[in-house]
């Protein structure tokens, strides 16, 4: 563990340098692709371009996403009073990353970043720029390996108040024999009453023949596989919570604060859920 948690607040643990396989497509590349970044290669641009061909949408999808992670961490830093966030599937630095628009909120906020991709390992220097108060860290580990990820989570976040657990475009990239909905509940068991949860997901049941389509586009290509789910299934994801309004939503639809939010439709179905 130690050689793979990372934090803002110690020194050394300098990073090993992962290996990594610029031949094979990996989704947080392509999808630094669709956000318009620089951190990728030919064969994630190859695929990111398969996907164009029959959505050509997704460029706005990926930006609603983000910017309803950045919505939903304000809002859980102003209105609910969330002060820890732990984010599974963070992806490359992008603009907006959760501990800037949490800190940018409240200074003293604690984020404690999860990925499994060697190339985001390889850019989480600029994840674990915390403002002085506050503290970041970046741990190298899988989704599935929950009881890692909660070791890691106890020793920079405080499992005794409430926690926001973020799973932002993640869960998607778990088959159901994965079992998702057990790791959401061993995450949910390990935070005390008052945390959240918050949840995207790629929809089944928007532009179905589309989203089968990138599904099966996405899936001869990549090693990791795509599962989208339907509303119905993404709503299952937070039972035993409290849903906030507005519910389950499309990620553009939830809680908009920019004219911008509509101009960008998104084909993720997005929530947010307070444990009660
Ligand atoms: C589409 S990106 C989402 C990034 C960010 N959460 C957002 O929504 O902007 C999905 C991320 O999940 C990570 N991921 C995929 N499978 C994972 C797994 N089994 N364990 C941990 N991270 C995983 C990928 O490496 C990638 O960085």
């Amino acid at each position: 563990m130690a050689d793979r948690l990372f934090r803002s607040d110690r020194a050394g643990g300098d990073r090993p340098l992962p290996k990594i396989d610029a031949t094979v497509a990996h989704i947080a590349r392509v999808y630094d692709y669709w956000l318009g970044g620089k951190d990728n290669f030919a064969a994630d641009r190859a695929v990111g371009d398969k996907v164009l061909e029959i959505h050509p949408e997704t460029v706005l999808s990926v930006r609603a996403n983000r910017a309803f992670l950045a919505r939903s961490v304000r809002h859980l830093a102003m209105t609910e009073g969330i002060r820890q966030f732990l984010d599974i599937g963070t992806g490359l630095p992008s603009a907006n990353n959760t501990h800037e628009v949490a800190q940018a909120a409240v200074p003293e906020a604690r984020v404690m970043y999860v990925d499994n991709d060697p190339i985001v390992l390889a850019h989480a220097r600029a994840l674990l720029t915390s403002c002085p108060s506050g503290a970041t860290a970046y741990l190298d580990a899988d989704i599935r390996d929950t009881d890692t990820i909660l070791a890691g989570a106890r020793q920079v976040l405080d499992l005794s108040r409430p926690v926001a657990v973020m799973l932002v475009a993640v869960l998607h990239m778990l088959r159901d024999d994965e079992d998702p909905r057990g790791i959401v509940s061993r995450l949910m068991s390990a935070v005390p009453p008052g945390s959240f949860l918050v949840i995207s997901h790629l929809a089944s049941d928007v532009q179905p023949e589309t989203m089968a389509e990138m599904g099966r586009r996405l899936n001869e290509s990549m090693t990791q596989q795509f599962t989208m789910r339907s509303r119905a299934e993404v709503t299952s994801f937070f039972d035993g919570l409290r849903l906030l309004d507005p519910g389950v939503v499309l990620t553009h639809e939830w809680r908009q604060d920019s004219p911008q939010d509509s101009a960008n439709p998104g084909v993720l179905w997005a929530g947010v859920a307070r444990k009660p």
